[in-house]
Order: C-alpha cells, then sequence, then structure tokens
C-alpha cells in the first residue's frame, strides 16, 4: 500500500493538526469541511501554528510555504476520490462518522485506507459501515497534534495485515511513534485518561478544591504538564461529554459517566477555549 497523498475529514482542532502535520511531512492533503465558513476557521487556525512554528525557529519560511503549497481545502468530498489514505476527524458522534463514511466509500478509490481519529467508537462499527473493513483501521492522534508524539493504531478482528503494516508505517512518516491497540472503546489513553478527567469534575462537585488548586496540585504534584482543567478546557467540554457518553455507554460503569456539572457546562455554551470559555476565561 503505497500512501502518498493524504484526506483529511473535519478541520476542527484535530483534523486542522492532522492534515498541519501530513503536509509538513510531505504528503499531499487534502482537507475537507461541510462549510466555507468553517473551512476558513480551519485553515486560519493551520496559517497561525504554522506561523508560530516559524517564529520559534521550528520552521524556515521555505517549509511553511511548502507546507502549505500541499494543502488543498474543499468542501466537496469528490475532492478526496485519489487519496491513498483518508484520516476522519469530524464530530464524535457515531451517526454522523457512520453516515461520512458511507459516503465516502464511494467516492474514493478502491485501494485507499480509511482511518478513524475518533476517540471512544469502537473502529469496527465504522469499518462494517463501508465496503473495505480490511482496510480500515484507528489512527487516534492526540491533541495538540503538532506538539504529540503518540498516535494509537487500532486493528479490528477484520483490518488485513498489510493496512496494519500501512497505518504504522505512515504514523512514522508523520513523524509521530505509533502503538498498537486493541478494539476497545478508549482504547490505551483514554481508557484511564477519561474517568480522571471526569473524576476531577467530580471532585470539584463535592468540593475538594477550587479549579486552580486542583490543577496546580496535580501539576505539581504529579508532574503533569496541565491540570485537568486546564486540559479540559483543551480537548472541549463538548467532545468530552460526547466521549464520556459513548464510553458509559459500553461499559456500564460510574466511572465513565459524565457527571451533572459538565453537561450543564455544554448546555450554557462553556465549551472550554474553543468557545472563549470553560472552567477558564480565554
Ligand atoms: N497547537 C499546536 N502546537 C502547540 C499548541 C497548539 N495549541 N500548543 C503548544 N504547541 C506546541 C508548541 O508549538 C511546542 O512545539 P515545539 O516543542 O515543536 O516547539 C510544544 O507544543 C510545546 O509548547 P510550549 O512550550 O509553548 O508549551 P508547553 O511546554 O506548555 O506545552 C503542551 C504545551 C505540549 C500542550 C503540554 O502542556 C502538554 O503536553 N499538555 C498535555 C496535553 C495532553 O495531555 N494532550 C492529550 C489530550 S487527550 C487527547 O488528545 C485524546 C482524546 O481523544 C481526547
Ligand atoms: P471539533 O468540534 O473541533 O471539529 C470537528 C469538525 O468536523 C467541525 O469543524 C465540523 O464542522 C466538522 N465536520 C462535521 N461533520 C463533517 C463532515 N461530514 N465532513 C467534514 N467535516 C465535518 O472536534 P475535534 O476536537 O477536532 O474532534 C474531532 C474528532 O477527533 C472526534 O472524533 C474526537 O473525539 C477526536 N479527538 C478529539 C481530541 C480532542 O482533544 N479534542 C483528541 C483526539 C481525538
Amino acid at each position: 500500500m503505497k500512501i502518498e497523498k493524504i484526506g483529511v475529514l473535519g478541520c476542527g482542532l484535530m483534523g486542522s493538526g492532522i492534515a498541519q502535520v501530513a503536509a509538513a511531512a510531505g504528503f499531499e492533503t487534502v482537507i475537507r469541511e461541510v462549510s466555507d465558513d468553517l473551512l476558513d476557521r480551519g485553515l486560519e487556525r493551520i496559517n497561525r501554528s504554522l506561523e508560530r512554528a516559524v517564529e520559534k525557529g521550528k520552521l524556515d519560511e521555505t517549509q511553511r510555504e511548502g507546507t502549505l503549497a500541499r494543502l488543498t481545502g474543499t468542501v466537496d468530498l469528490a475532492a478526496l476520490h485519489d487519496c491513498d489514505l483518508v484520516i476522519e476527524a469530524i464530530v464524535e458522534n457515531p451517526d454522523e462518522k457512520r453516515k461520512t463514511f458511507v459516503a465516502l466509500d464511494q467516492e474514493v478509490q478502491e485501494k485507499a485506507l480509511f482511518a478513524s481519529n475518533t476517540s471512544s467508537l469502537t473502529i469496527t462499527q465504522l469499518a462494517v459501515a463501508t465496503t473495505r473493513p480490511d482496510r480500515f483501521v484507528g489512527l487516534h492522534f492526540f491533541n495538540p497534534v503538532p506538539a504529540m508524539k503518540l498516535v494509537e493504531v487500532v486493528r479490528t478482528l477484520l483490518t488485513s495485515d498489510e493496512a496494519f503494516a500501512a497505518a504504522f508505517d505512515v504514523c512514522r512518516r508523520l513523524g509521530k511513534q505509533p502503538v498498537a491497540c486493541k478494539d476497545n472503546s478508549g482504547f490505551i489513553v483514554n481508557r484511564l485518561l477519561v474517568p480522571y478527567l471526569l473524576d476531577a469534575v467530580r471532585g470539584l462537585e463535592e468540593g475538594i478544591g477550587s479549579v486552580e488548586d486542583i490543577d496546580l496540585a496535580m501539576r505539581l504534584g504529579t508532574g503533569y504538564p496541565m491540570g485537568p482543567f486546564t486540559l479540559l478546557d483543551m480537548v472541549g467540554l463538548d467532545t468530552t461529554v460526547f466521549i464520556a457518553d459513548i464510553m458509559f455507554e459500553e461499559y456500564r460503569e460510574k466511572r465513565f459517566a459524565p457527571p451533572p456539572l459538565l453537561k450543564q457546562m455544554v448546555q450554557a455554551g462553556r465549551l472550554g477555549r474553543k468557545s472563549g470559555r470553560g472552567f477558564y476565561e480565554y
């Protein structure tokens, strides 16, 4: 499986990061959003990120221009027809994802490999919506994508050895460290991280400390780079509630249940960094 051209679905937090990393690594990259307005916002995020990298001396001007030249934005699914790999990073909703993969399956060349960046859905339920479950993997990137080294590579009972090997190889070419995971809701990282984040919110509800003090304590007491509330704001509280609902539905264990405070913050439009306010104001 020769991978030279990558398609990315969704130009939100994760899709924009994945597309940036793919184009910077030398792949022809096409990113698809649902509207021109959302596409412009996503491409602007990539522009700012590349500018920061230049300012920090991580990238020179030629590399920045090369990255942008390899990147095309579109609202047309058919523009992904000749991609060798398509990575889906749309909203964490099983029906939306399945619907999107059914449409994608009809548009994209038969030999192409499909991947989902889902945080919490099993890959199997998405793969079987297509005619190519043998060429379907999970590629779970971490936020912020340009900075985080890990990609969880998920194989299902139906994934071929060739597809799995190609997915591993592409992660290395993207400058990432792949880790093999079984197809369980939350894979490795979110199986451990999500209960911790939700428990921080339950701790706040119970009054164990303030948002600032819980964050400070976890940073200084455990050496984590961010406290749980800073991290929740970065991930997005809406996305966290979607993930918690899916994992709770899967495991039926209280540790995965979204706490009432988190749900109310989402209902109130406090989604974290992306909406200007979550546990903190931005
Ligand atoms: N977008 C792109 N790049 C960013 C960024 C952003 N929003 N924020 C920081 N970076 C990059 C910087 O460019 C820098 O890159 P270089 O090392 O190449 O220069 C690097 O991150 C470090 O940045 P800073 O020195 O400015 O900041 P820092 O030292 O405070 O580190 C951090 C920032 C990397 C985000 C660090 O705080 C961290 O690791 N936090 C934890 C992040 C984490 O846990 N992510 C996983 C979330 S869970 C998930 O993703 C799975 C899921 O399904 C929900
Ligand atoms: P986001 O809300 O920032 O972005 C999702 C984008 O997808 C939106 O811009 C939306 O307009 C777009 N979209 C919706 N339907 C589409 C379609 N059919 N075609 C193209 N675009 C479409 O969400 P996000 O945080 O980037 O999360 C995306 C995926 O990545 C989710 O599955 C999430 O669970 C996963 N993920 C998120 C994080 C995180 O920290 N936020 C980390 C790892 C994985």
